[in-house]
């Protein structure tokens, strides 16, 4: 069994983190998406990894190397554009050979593992091609949608259907094995232009194959634009372990909290469940619950809840700042000298909500 988990694509909902930087590399509880996923497939054994690239590839590589720190093997493969899900099993053809395998979208987050599903996939019926894993949603309209026989066997993909048959959306994880290289190969690209997955599934079901799925049971979303991601920092968030190694003066520290080497909090409260990258400056400030903030960061003067701060940025006397989503290198701060007006200067796709 080998693993191919996509790490391309366009990131479009995301920007404008997305303009300078990898979707996948954006971190949720201070880690990059992408890292856990990577955990998830060695933790059920797999050991041989495609990753997927696209123009972010330097970034994806710098990140996560030959993968040994996960105990993987990573060979990338280099997609030229966003050419759909589909098209990136079509370029991994040589790298997959016949071996079966689990594709895992690198912007998705789930909790609780794959290595039941991958067991499952490993000991199916001779005639099962493929297992896809399925979540019921509120609005399906945004996601692959299935219909499925009670016994699981699905009937049906549409991909973002104006009319939804179910409310099962596919979960980025899919099982296949080598007959699924005959189904991308024989797919035309949909109305988007992308070779759609759902299509090739859609294929596998036509030339009389079995596609199984399973619902999931823990937490699961495809963390594509800032609400999903701050929905899945507080899931991460709930899940870190407590531990202080930076610097505490004159300060409070509640409840679930990890504080990073480096780290110098003072005059300040940080109420878990709260991450505080390397190196970070916190002074004056307080940082509430379901806030992860990155290395070298510095707050002075401000409150912070519920938001992700990645690295390397600045905070200065903002107030309260909640639900917010900054990227690196930002500086946030007060204007003291006139005209008091507000001053910004943001970039393409940014969101600001002003009071
Ligand atoms: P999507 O979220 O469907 O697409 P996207 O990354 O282009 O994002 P947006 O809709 O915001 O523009 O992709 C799911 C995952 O698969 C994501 O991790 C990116 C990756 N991907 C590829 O690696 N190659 C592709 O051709 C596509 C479409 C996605």
């Amino acid at each position: 069994m080998k693993a191919l988990i996509l790490a391309g694509g366009s990131g479009t909902r995301l920007r404008p983190l997305t303009h300078t930087a990898s979707k996948q590399l954006v971190p949720i509880a201070n880690k990059p998406i992408l890292f856990y996923g990577l955990e998830a497939i060695a933790e059920c054994g797999i050991h041989e990894v495609g990753v997927v690239v696209g123009h972010t590839a330097l970034e994806v590589q710098a990140a996560v190397g030959d993968g040994s720190e996960f105990g993987l093997q990573v060979t990338y493969l280099s997609q030229d554009a966003p050419r759909g899900l589909a098209h990136a099993v079509l370029i991994a053809r040589e790298f997959l050979g016949d071996d079966d395998f689990v594709m895992y979208l690198g912007d998705n987050f789930l909790v609780g593992g794959i290595a039941e599903i991958v067991e499952g996939f490993a000991t199916r019926e001779a005639s099962t091609a493929a297992g896809i894993l399925l979540a019921r949603v509120p609005d399906p309209r945004k996601f692959g949608v299935a219909e499925v026989s009670p016994d699981g066997t699905v009937l049906r993909l549409v991909e973002k259907p104006d009319i939804p048959p179910s409310d099962l959306a596919l979960v980025g994880v899919y099982l296949f094995d080598r007959r699924i290289h005959d189904a991308v190969s024989q797919i035309a690209p949909s109305a988007r232009g992308e070779l759609e997955i759902t299509d090739a599934i859609s294929h596998l079901i036509s030339m009389g194959y079995g596609v199984k799925s399973s619902m999931v049971d823990g937490y699961w979303k495809d963390l594509g634009d800032p609400e999903a991601l701050l929905d899945g920092n507080r899931i991460a968030l709930m899940a870190i372990r407590s531990s202080i190694m930076g610097e505490v003066v004159d300060s409070k520290v509640e409840g679930l909290v990890r504080i990073e080497a480096g780290a110098r909090i003072v005059d300040s409260i940080v109420r878990g469940p709260a991450v505080i990258g390397r190196d970070v400056s916190l002074q004056s400030s307080y940082v509430g619950p379901f806030s992860a903030i990155g290395d070298r960061c510095t707050i002075t003067s401000s409150e912070i809840v519920n938001s992700i701060i990645l690295s390397d940025s600045q905070v200065d006397n903002v107030g309260s700042l909640e639900g917010s989503v900054i990227g690196k290198f930002a500086m946030i701060g007060h204007r003291t000298e006139r005209p008091r007006a507000t001053k910004l200067v943001v970039g393409d796709h940014a969101r600001v909500e002003l009071l």
